[in-house]
């Protein structure tokens, strides 16, 4: 989604900021720009990649020490260079010719902007753009001419006060050339400070995401909400957020605080693809690695093992006085959340519950302050899933628990407790060993629980690390399966419509099967629950209709077959995942691949593997965009 690097240094910066905006692509975006400080406010901007706007700036010699990026993934107004940031304000009743007076880059969604933009239009602002956003630029021009006496950070910190919504900004003023302000809230945004030992001591940076700044710099200082920082070449000043309902007028006040600096070894984003075509085939290929490094140092299960990074032991006494589990997600993430309900319920016997995240955070529940809240995030940044802890938070649930892939998001920040993945970066938009490793932390979880609560003998415990130490070698012999699925995918490749099944706990797994092939070869798919297809979706098969089945040799198989039965019965064609172990056959109609033999309760983890191939070797087949496919983002940091 959309990606902020900014700058105030004593070089050349716009190398650094377009190099930034590179790292940042794999979230996804369909407009870039850059603006800086060259005696004057100036701007590049496209629709096109990153490396054409480069080129762009280029040609137009564009060039300067103090400079805003931004890569925009559209909310409000299509994706059109006019709607791209930064956007410009140049003062109200402004001649074309005016000079642009304030730059600005925006991630977030301002809420109030019909009634700010009605406002600014009184005072003569004229809108080039349909975004929320170009509400803040002349918002912070009004105010710096009005009330900040001529001072950006103080124009910034009373134009913030009037916006409702998220947001991170990156704004400099001509005035002011040697200067950035940034400030957030709801979005995230770090601060870079120029590392001595990298070369880069005359600088400071912004960004939305470390990754950004990865070999620029590695000390990071994560702005907290309602943070606003001051950039100058040689320092930088944050200024906490305080605000006092003691009156009928609630008042703001910023104050300067500290905020730790912390090395931080991000990824690079443009990570060597090595032999795969696509990071997607990559990451699908790493997952026997992130499955060993996920599991890395777990010897018992432990409640320890969900301790902070910092801070008091707590989970021994969390996991004690829980009585039930809500897990909230979205996405991928969400159906990770589904299949853990089975584990929490049939081996920890604990009442469990998943909500999509965008609609927990909405409606009204019943509040248990007995419950773990487990949120589960690849990124930790997810704009929904953050809402959605914190208004469990409000209702007095104090227990919180992430899954999460990134030990520096906020996420992490904001959960008493965390299991951190060890996927690594994650670049391609569909997720794919985030999702395996999530299920092993969620399985590490079940059994945390299941032990406090008694359920769990030495000897199930001593099982459980044995086959969890197994899945990297199960998962290879998983991956060996590719050209059987890349023939699978020539077939599929042809169609615009597929169905998915599971039951019980492979149930999830069908949901996710689906979601991998609609969202990166935008064939119709649909998951169900086997048992249901009689109740409606068995209309929709005809010859022409895929379906793929989900088919371990669990305790479901028999009633699984029946339901395969009724397919096949209506001319449906199968494609089953079954296990070497079991006794289903290949047939006319009925096409078979066989996974290694039944893996128990770990076997999600193994029967995800194949539906990711299918879905990637059928993207490849159909020539779409797999890594960024259109209309999505990889962190979806607005709601
Ligand atoms: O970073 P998160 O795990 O919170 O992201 C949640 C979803 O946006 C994500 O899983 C999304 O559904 C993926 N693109 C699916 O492949």
């Amino acid at each position: 989604m959309c990606g902020i690097v900014a700058a105030v240094s004593d070089r050349n910066i716009v190398p650094i900021l377009v190099q930034g905006l590179q790292r940042l692509e794999y979230r996804g975006y369909d407009s870039c720009g850059v603006a800086v400080w060259q005696g004057g406010l100036k701007r590049g901007r496209s629709t096109a990649r990153v490396a054409e706007l480069t080129q762009e700036l280029q040609a137009d010699g564009i060039q300067g020490g103090t400079g805003i990026a931004h890569t925009r993934w559209a909310t409000h107004g299509v994706p059109a260079v006019k709607n791209a940031h930064p956007h410009f304000s140049h003062g109200p009743k402004a001649l074309a010719s005016d000079a642009a007076r304030v730059a600005l880059v925006h991630n977030g969604i301002i809420e109030n902007h019909d009634e700010l933009r009605a406002q600014l239009q009184a005072q003569g602002y004229v809108f080039d753009s349909q975004t929320d956003t170009e509400v803040i630029v002349h918002l912070i021009d009004s105010v710096y001419e009005s009330q900040a006496k001529g001072d950006l950070l103080q124009a910034v910190q009373l134009a913030v006060q009037q916006l409702h919504g998220a947001y991170a900004i990156a704004v400099f003023h001509k005035n002011e050339p040697q200067r950035v302000v940034g400030a957030r809230a709801g979005s995230p945004l770090i601060l870079g400070v120029g590392s001595e030992q990298l070369g880069a001591k005359h600088e400071n940076f912004l960004a939305s995401d470390a990754m950004a700044l990865a070999g620029v710099t590695d000390q990071i200082v994560y702005l907290e909400e309602g943070d606003v920082v001051d950039l100058q070449v040689n320092a930088y000043t944050v200024y906490g957020r305080t605000t006092t309902e003691a009156t009928s007028a609630p008042t703001t006040v910023f104050a300067k605080v500290e905020r730790p600096v912390r090395t931080v070894q991000a990824h690079s984003g443009a990570a060597d693809l090595g032999p795969y075509r696509h990071y997607m085939q990559k990451e699908i290929f790493e997952q026997p690695r992130a499955i060993a490094d996920t599991l890395e140092g777990v010897e018992a299960i432990v409640p320890e093992l969900f301790d902070p990074l910092s801070g008091p032991a707590k989970a021994a006494q969390v996991f004690k006085d829980i009585d039930s589990v809500l897990i909230l997600a979205c996405g991928t993430s969400y159906y990770s959340g589904c299949a853990a309900k089975y584990w929490l319920e049939s081996i920890a016997k604990i009442p469990t519950q998943v909500e999509i995240a965008s609609e927990y955070r909405y409606r009204e529940s019943v509040p248990n302050p007995r419950t773990l809240v487990v949120t589960i995030t690849q990124s930790g940044e997810t704009a929904d899933t953050l809402a959605a802890l914190r208004h469990a938070q409000s209702l007095g649930m104090a227990h919180t628990l992430t899954i999460c892939n990134v030990a520096t998001s906020a996420m992490v920040r904001e959960c008493e407790l965390a299991y951190i993945t060890r996927a690594g970066a994650e670049i391609g938009v569909a997720s794919t060993k985030a999702f395996s490793t999530q299920l092993a932390g969620l399985f590490l979880l079940t059994l945390a629980l299941a032990k406090t609560r008694g359920l769990l003998s030495a000897t199930q415990e001593a099982q459980h690390l044995k086959d969890l130490r197994h899945l990297p070698a199960a998962l290879q012999s998983v991956l060996a399966l590719e050209p059987q699925l890349i023939a699978w995918a020539e077939e599929f490749a042809r169609k615009e419509n597929a169905l998915f099944l599971g039951r019980g706990l492979h149930y999830p797994i069908a949901l996710e099967g689906a979601l991998k092939l609609k969202e990166i070869t935008y064939i119709h798919a649909e998951a169900y629950a086997a048992g249901e297809l009689k109740h409606g979706p068995l209309a929709l098969v005809t010859s022409d209709m895929p379906v793929v089945a989900v088919a371990p040799n669990d305790a479901l198989i028999e009633k699984l077959k029946s339901n395969l039965q009724e397919v096949r019965a209506r001319g449906g064609v199968l494609y089953v995942l079954a296990d070497g172990d079991s006794r289903l056959q290949a047939s006319e109609g009925v096409n078979l691949i066989r996974l290694p033999e039944h893996y128990g309760a770990l076997s999600p983890i193994l029967h995800v593997v194949p539906l990711q191939l299918l879905a990637y070797h059928t993207a490849c087949a159909r020539g779409t965009d797999v890594d960024k496919p259109r209309n999505l983002a990889k962190s979806v940091t607005v709601e």
